[in-house]
């Protein structure tokens, strides 16, 4: 969800003023993923290195983030959204944590879109933690190095249990990944758009699809062989 503060500079404003535009966004985004039956929607709202700006940005960010949790917990239970969270969230502010724990437990049982955010996420770190998570359980004898599996090292992840992304949308223009879903992203679809994410429509999300849906997805194989497999 890049281009929040761009946003808002072109519009002579402060960078918060472009963050709360952006959480109108979310709301929009959110309501359209659900209508579009879409099963995991990751937000990568706050990373481990946006710790590094200035202290005013970062409590902005905080109180908007505290704020769009308490007032979407009735809209994610009307309509059926489950709440989780990925990142180092011992890091964020205890009022943060408890709205975040309490959505997270109250939608627990919902079926329908899961809201996942990424808050205080780095791609880096999760794979570092789950390394560790890992030679802690062969220290133990609970498991043995020889037996590790992509699919044991991925339950190690924040992401445990859910399907990696097929698609990942970059607002704001750049071309990186900035330390999101590295190892989730592997095999991922990257959509790039010039729009700032203030601006990102539900028809922009639609049109993020549309461009999706025409990739040919081969996972190492030849078109050829996607192509046969796909006229059985
Ligand atoms: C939003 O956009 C990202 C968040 C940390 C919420 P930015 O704040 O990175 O916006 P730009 O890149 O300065 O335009
Ligand atoms: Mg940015």
């Amino acid at each position: 969800m890049d281009g929040n503060g761009r946003w808002a500079k072109s519009r002579g404003m402060i960078r918060l003023l472009g963050h709360k535009a952006g959480v109108n966004t979310v709301r929009k985004i959110v309501r359209a993923a659900n209508e579009l039956g879409i099963d995991v929607l990751t937000l990568y709202a706050f990373s481990s290195e946006n710790w590094k700006r200035p202290a005013h940005e970062v409590s902005g960010l905080m109180s908007l983030l505290k704020s769009y949790l308490k007032s979407e917990l009735a809209n994610m239970l009307e309509n059926n959204i489950r709440l989780r969270c990925m990142g180092r969230e011992e890091n964020l502010p205890d009022q943060v944590r408890d709205i975040l724990n309490t959505s997270i437990a109250k939608t627990s049982e919902n079926t329908g879109l899961v809201l996942n955010l990424a808050l205080s996420y780095g791609g880096r770190n999760e794979i570092v933690r789950a390394a560790a998570r890992i030679c802690q359980l062969c220290l133990e004898n609970k498991l043995n190095p020889a037996d590790i599996t992509v699919e044991i090292f991925a339950e190690h992840l924040y992401s445990a249990g859910l399907p990696d992304p097929d698609l990942v949308i970059r607002t704001g223009g750049e071309s990186r990944l900035s330390n999101f879903l590295l190892w989730q992203a592997s095999y991922a679809e990257i959509y790039i758009t010039e729009t700032q994410w203030p601006d990102f429509s539900k028809e922009d999300l639609h049109a993020a699809i549309a461009c999706f849906q025409q990739r040919q997805r081969r996972f190492g194989k030849t078109g050829d062989q996607v192509a046969e497999a796909g006229t059985k």
